[in-house]
C-alpha cells in the first residue's frame, strides 16, 4: 500500500507567486490555518517575469487618471471580453494594494517630490506603472514573502498537486507528490485557493520557467470547474531570441515604456505603418511626438511601439515573414539610440533597466547603452483559465477557489501590461478572504481513500513500464503547439494539431521513466504531461471555434474582428464520458453606470 504524509488545514493555497501569497496572508490575518503548496522554490514565480511594473490609477505622474480610465483602458485592450465586475474591482483596489505593497515595505522608484513613480505601458493612457526599475515583480514577491513569513504560514515546497480530491460535490484535499524524496503528501482541506500561474510550457517559446505547465488549469477542470477563454494566449512581442540557450527570456515593456524603438533590417520604425483604428486617435503618427509622450509631455501621443502586445507582436512577426527581420528571425529593440536626445542616456537605461542592462551584457555579450537588442514574440501569459465569480473568485465548485494566471474573466482577450501583477494582489486578497470564509462555514469533509491509493498506484506506472521517454512526447507538443496554434492560426493547421494532441494523448498513456523516486525529472515530465495535454486540447478546441480575430487570437483565415463573436466567452467543461466540451456564454452583464464609463472614455 502506499505510504502518505498527511497534513490537516482550513485553506490550501497551491501556488506561492504573488497571487498565492497574497491570498496566504490574507487567508491567514482571518485566523484560518493556511497552508501554501509550491512547485518549486519559494520566491521563484513568473510573478518576477513581470518587470516593467504593476498597474495602478494612482495619478502620481499624471493626474488625469483614475479607476474610470483604467477600467476602460482594461475593457478595451481585452476587446470587449471581460468580466466586467472584475475590470471594475481591479482598477478600483489596485491602487490600495500598492500602497500596502509599500507599507509592508516595497522600495518603489520614487518621483521627484517622493510619490511612487509610474511609467508608461502599452495600451494605459496615462503613466500607470508603479515600478522598482525592471524588477517590479520581483520586489513584489521578496515584499509578500518578508511579509507572509510572519503569519504562521505553512509552506510546503518543492510538492506537486496530482490531482484534487472532492466529497459530496465540494473541496476535500489535494494529493502531492514531493520533488526531493517523491514521497506522497495528502492534504486535508475546507477551501482550495488554485494560484498556480499559466500554460506556458506549452510552446516552444516562452518567458515561462519549467513549472508552468497548466496544472491549476487542468485540476480545476478535472474537479468539475469551468474553465473560459482558452483560446487567448498572449504572446509578448519582446523576448530574446539569441542565443538559443535563451530564446523566450522576457525583455521587458518597461524598454519600449524608457523610449525604447523597434526598428526592422532595414533600420525602418515599421509600428507606424499599421495603427489600429481604435487607438489611431491616442496614438503618434512621427517620431518626435512618440518620443515626447515617453518623456511625460501631457499634450503628445503615444508611440507605436506601445500598442497593445497583440498588435505589435503581429507586427513584427509580419516583418519577419516579409524578409525584414533581424539576423537570427526577429526585428531590432534599440534603447541606444536615446542618446541623441539625452546627454546621460547610459546612465540612464543603467538606472531604469538594470536588469535588461545585465541580461544582455551576460546573456549575449551586447552593450544595451550601445547596441540595439535583437527580439521576437514569446508565449508569456495565459488570459484564459478557471471561471470565477468576480467578488469570491470561487469556481462553479464550492470551495474552490482561483486567483492570478490561473484564473480567468479581468483581461478578456487581451492582457495589458502591468494587469498582471495588479490583478495577483487584488484577486489573490479577495481569494483568500473569501476562501477563509468558506471554510470557517463548513467542516473538513471526508476523502475517499480508494481514490488516493488508485492515484498513487497510478502515478508510479511509468517506473514499471519500458517505452518512449516523456520528454520527447513533451518537445513533440511544443513544436507542435508553437507551429499550429501560435500567433497566426489556420482551420486546417489547428485540426491536424487536434489530431496531434490526441495521438500525443495516447503516447503519454505508455511513456517510460528510469531511476528511483528521488528528484527524478523525468518522472515529473511524466505527470505534467497530461496537465499539457488538458490545456492544449482547450487552446485548440476554442481557437477552433472562435472563427474571427480578435485580441491574441489572430486567424488568418478569419483576419477580421466579427461582431457576432463579441457577444459571448467560449466555456470548456469536461463531459460525462471525459470528452472536452466547448460552447458559447453570454458575456456577464454590463451595469448602466460602467456602460456609461466605456462610452465617456471612448
Ligand atoms: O514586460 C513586462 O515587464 C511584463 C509585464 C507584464 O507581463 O505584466
Amino acid at each position: 500500500m502506499p505510504e502518505y504524509q498527511t497534513f490537516e488545514h482550513d485553506v490550501l493555497i497551491i501556488g506561492a507567486g504573488g497571487a498565492g501569497l497574497r491570498a496566504a496572508i490574507e487567508a491567514s490575518a482571518a485566523g484560518v490555518k493556511v497552508g501554501v503548496i509550491t512547485k518549486s522554490l519559494l520566491g521563484k514565480a513568473h510573478t518576477v517575469m513581470a518587470e516593467g511594473g504593476i498597474a495602478a490609477a494612482m495619478g502620481n505622474v499624471d493626474d488625469r487618471d483614475n479607476w474610470r480610465v483604467h477600467f476602460a483602458d482594461t475593457m478595451r485592450g481585452g476587446q470587449y471580453l471581460n468580466n466586467p465586475r472584475m475590470a471594475e474591482l481591479h482598477a478600483k483596489e489596485a491602487p490600495d494594494r500598492v500602497r500596502e505593497l509599500e507599507a509592508w515595505g516595497a522600495v518603489f522608484d520614487r518621483t521627484e517630490d517622493g510619490r511612487i513613480l509610474q511609467r508608461n505601458f502599452g495600451g494605459h493612457k496615462y503613466p500607470r506603472l508603479a515600478h522598482v526599475g525592471d524588477r517590479t515583480g520581483l520586489e513584489m514577491i521578496r515584499t509578500l514573502q518578508d511579509h507572509g513569513i510572519h503569519q504562521g504560514i505553512d509552506v510546503h515546497m518543492e510538492c506537486t498537486v496530482v490531482t484534487l480530491l472532492k466529497s459530496g460535490g465540494r473541496m476535500a484535499g489535494a494529493f502531492c507528490y514531493e520533488r526531493e524524496r517523491g514521497r506522497y503528501k495528502l492534504f486535508r482541506a475546507k477551501a482550495i485557493v488554485l494560484a498556480t500561474g499559466g500554460i506556458g510550457r506549452a510552446f516552444k517559446i516562452t518567458s515561462n520557467s519549467w513549472e508552468y505547465t497548466g496544472d491549476g488549469h487542468s485540476l480545476a477542470y478535472h474537479a468539475g470547474a469551468t474553465l473560459m477563454d482558452m483560446e487567448f494566449v498572449q504572446f509578448h512581442p519582446t523576448g530574446m531570441i539569441w542565443p538559443p540557450s535563451v530564446r523566450g527570456l522576457l525583455v521587458t515593456e518597461g524598454v519600449r515604456g524608457e523610449g525604447g524603438i523597434l526598428v526592422n533590417n532595414q533600420g525602418k520604425r515599421f509600428m507606424f505603418d499599421d495603427i489600429p483604428a481604435n487607438y489611431k486617435s491616442q496614438t503618434a503618427d512621427n517620431p518626435e511626438e512618440g518620443w515626447r509622450y515617453t518623456q511625460g509631455d501631457k499634450s503628445a501621443r503615444r508611440p507605436p511601439e506601445l500598442l497593445t502586445r497583440d498588435h505589435v507582436a503581429r507586427c513584427i512577426m509580419r516583418e519577419v515573414r516579409e524578409g525584414r527581420g533581424s539576423p537570427h528571425g526577429g526585428v531590432l529593440l534599440d534603447i541606444a539610440w536615446i542618446k541623441e536626445k539625452l546627454p546621460n542616456a547610459a546612465e540612464i537605461i543603467k538606472k531604469k533597466l538594470p536588469s535588461m542592462y545585465h541580461q544582455f551584457k551576460q546573456l549575449g555579450d551586447i552593450d544595451i547603452t550601445k547596441e540595439p537588442m535583437e527580439i521576437g514574440p514569446t508565449t508569456h501569459y495565459m488570459m484564459g483559465g478557471v471561471r470565477v465569480d468576480g467578488d469570491t473568485q470561487m469556481s462553479d465548485v464550492p470551495g474552490l477557489f482561483a486567483a492570478g494566471e490561473c484564473g480567468a474573466g479581468l483581461h478578456g482577450a487581451n492582457r495589458l501590461g502591468g494587469n498582471s501583477l495588479s490583478d495577483l494582489v487584488v484577486f489573490g486578497q479577495r481569494a483568500g478572504e473569501y476562501a477563509a470564509k468558506f471554510a470557517k462555514k463548513h467542516t473538513p469533509a471526508d476523502i475517499d481513500m480508494s481514490q488516493v491509493d488508485a492515484t498513487a498506484r497510478q502515478a508510479l506506472e511509468p517506473f514499471e513500464r519500458t517505452g518512449e521517454s516523456p520528454y520527447q512526447v513533451q518537445h513533440d507538443l511544443q513544436d507542435m503547439m508553437q507551429d499550429k496554434v501560435g500567433i497566426v492560426r489556420r482551420e486546417e493547421e489547428m485540426e491536424q494539431a487536434l489530431d496531434g494532441i490526441l495521438k500525443l494523448r495516447e503516447r503519454a498513456k505508455h511513456v517510460a521513466v528510469i531511476g528511483n523516486r528521488e528528484y527524478n525529472p523525468g518522472w515529473h515530465t511524466a505527470l505534467d504531461l497530461p496537465n499539457l495535454l488538458t490545456v492544449s486540447e482547450a487552446i485548440t478546441r476554442a481557437a477552433l471555434l472562435r472563427k474571427e480575430s480578435r485580441g491574441a487570437h489572430f486567424r488568418d483565415d478569419y483576419p477580421t474582428k466579427d461582431e457576432t463573436y463579441g457577444s459571448f466567452n467560449l466555456i470548456v467543461r469536461e463531459g460525462k464520458d471525459g470528452e472536452m466540451t466547448v460552447t458559447r456564454e453570454p458575456l456577464p452583464p454590463l451595469s448602466a453606470e460602467l456602460k456609461k464609463v466605456i462610452e465617456e472614455m471612448k
